[in-house]
């Protein structure tokens, strides 16, 4: 049985953490408010484990960034960048602003030519991260049904073996996998966030996933 940490104790980190033991995986958040997931921990059973960041580093043979994005690199220094060394990171951050939408668009504090994820990359090169699950909303992570089928999760990142894990995951989660390359490419799948907030922020209309439609 597989061991996944997950840093991040918000919606996201709870969705992945109930999608992960559904699956059969053991699962610990890392947080620095374990208050908070009390009420996680009471329904999510006996897989469900509570740590500090650097506990659920330690603990992941996996592990999950779901924290804010302007605190992402903070938060794996928290949990000891030797932690994470050699080990699959799924990141699953958005660089957003802590700045108004225009117009239903969010802002982000990162440019088309740095991604957050590239970002992470540098200050961290042991880990090997790999963006997933970063442009559709939490309630459409694990297992989620269209009537269009599958939706597509857009990954990258530099290491191989770490984009076939969370290939592997993401085909028990119930979606395709489309590989766009190494890390630069989270250039162009962070603003998918973006994309796929608008019709949320301008008409209230947050039920949609991507599908890459091919010949
Ligand atoms: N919400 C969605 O549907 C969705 C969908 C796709 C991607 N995302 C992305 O997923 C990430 C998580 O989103 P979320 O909505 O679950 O939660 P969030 O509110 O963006 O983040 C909550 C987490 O950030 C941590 N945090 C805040 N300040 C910190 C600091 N100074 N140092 C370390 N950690 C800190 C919190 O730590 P504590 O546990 O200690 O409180 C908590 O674990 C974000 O980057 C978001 O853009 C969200």
């Amino acid at each position: 049985m597989k061991k996944i940490g997950i840093l991040g104790s918000g919606i996201v980190g709870q969705t992945l953490a109930n999608g992960f033991i559904k699956h059969g995986y053991k699962v610990m958040i890392g947080t620095g408010n374990p208050e908070k997931l009390a009420e996680w921990k009471a329904t999510a059973g006996d897989h469900a484990m509570i740590g500090s960041f650097s506990d659920a580093a330690a603990y992941g043979e996996i592990v999950v960034l779901a924290v804010k994005g302007n605190v992402a690199a903070e938060a794996i220094r928290k949990a000891g960048a030797f932690n994470l060394s050699g080990k699959t990171v799924i990141d699953a951050t958005n660089p957003i602003a802590d700045l108004a939408p225009e117009n239903g668009v969010l802002r982000f504090f990162t440019d088309l030519n740095e991604s957050l994820m590239e970002k992470l990359q540098k200050e961290f090169p042991e880990a090997h991260f790999v963006k997933a699950f970063n442009c559709v909303g939490n309630a459409f992570m694990v297992n989620p049904q269209f009537p269009g089928g599958k939706p597509t999760m857009f990954i990258a990142g530099n290491n191989d073996n770490a984009k076939s894990e969370v290939t592997e995951i993401l085909t028990l989660f119930g979606w395709e996998t489309e590989d766009m390359g190494k890390a630069e490419a989270a250039r162009a799948i962070e603003p998918l966030c973006m994309l796929w907030c608008i019709p949320g922020l301008t008409s209230n209309q947050w039920t949609h996933a991507f599908k890459l439609l091919k010949l």
